[in-house]
């Protein structure tokens, strides 16, 4: 794992952004897993920029979604594809049969998780996974639990995770459950990105960095991962100066 602290979120962003970007550039069809949340928002405003100023294309690009809430259609506002949608792919050139979500209406779960995993492996697998951290140490809506999930599954989602992401929730009730990318598909994506901002996410970091690899914190798993850059603003960091 390559540890980074930055000292604006506004480098985290650009270089985080530039990834992708490099990405799109070398490898037009390169497979993107995104993440949702407030974390990787900076660095989707880059590539939308990078984009309007003609400097990168995504029109072949294939994209895969971490998680979506269990019961809310694509359009409902709260949606993460409703989310991704606002703040990447309608500002972009993204095209819309290559976006992939997991659908949390579907009616036969299972089914529905083996289609998703399917389509990530026949697209090749992921090249470069964005990834946000959870306070608990979360990746995806994979929760802390007593192992390591492999493909994509439903979870019901924990009540700290519930409390987090319930700020989202203005006008409808929160669902408490989701469908979510497993480890395993996170883990073998060939590069990931993980960034983390604010003062509380610096616990989670510091389990992450410096505790044992165990299911209780998911994101610790990565730190088996061959090509894993971590991200950090001063204030997440703030546990962990004395080892990065
Ligand atoms: C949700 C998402 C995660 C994300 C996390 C943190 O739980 N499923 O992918 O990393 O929120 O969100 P934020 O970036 O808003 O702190």
């Amino acid at each position: 794992m390559q540890t980074t602290v930055f000292s604006s979120e506004q480098d985290i962003a650009r270089t985080a952004g530039e990834i992708f970007c490099g990405f799109a550039r070398r490898k037009p069809k390169a497979v993107f897993g995104f993440a949702t949340g407030s974390t990787p928002l900076g660095a989707y405003s880059y590539m939308v920029s990078e984009y309007r100023a003609g400097r990168t294309s995504f029109s072949q690009i294939k994209t895969f979604n971490l998680d979506e809430y269990c019961g809310l259609p694509k359009d409902h506002q709260n949606s993460f594809f409703a989310f991704m949608q606002q703040n990447l792919f309608s500002q972009t050139d993204i095209v819309a049969e290559n976006i992939h979500f997991l659908d949390g209406t579907a009616a036969d779960v299972r089914k529905e998780c083996e289609r998703y995993d399917a389509k990530i492996n026949a697209a090749g697998g992921i090249d470069v996974q964005l990834l946000g951290i959870g306070c608990n140490g979360h990746i995806g809506f994979n929760e802390p639990g007593n192992y390591f999930s492999e493909g994509s599954f439903k979870v019901k989602l924990t009540a700290n995770t519930m409390e987090e992401n319930s700020v989202y929730f203005d006008d409808a009730e929160m669902p408490g459950y989701a469908l979510t990318m497993g480890i395993g598909s996170i883990f073998r994506a060939r590069k990931i990105v993980l960034i983390a901002l604010g003062e509380q996410k610096a616990q989670a970091i510091n389990e992450m960095l410096r505790g044992k690899i165990t299911p209780r914190c998911p994101a610790s798993i990565l730190k088996l991962h061959d090509n894993v850059s971590v991200f950090l603003d001063e204030t997440a960091a703030s546990l962990v100066r004395d080892i990065v």
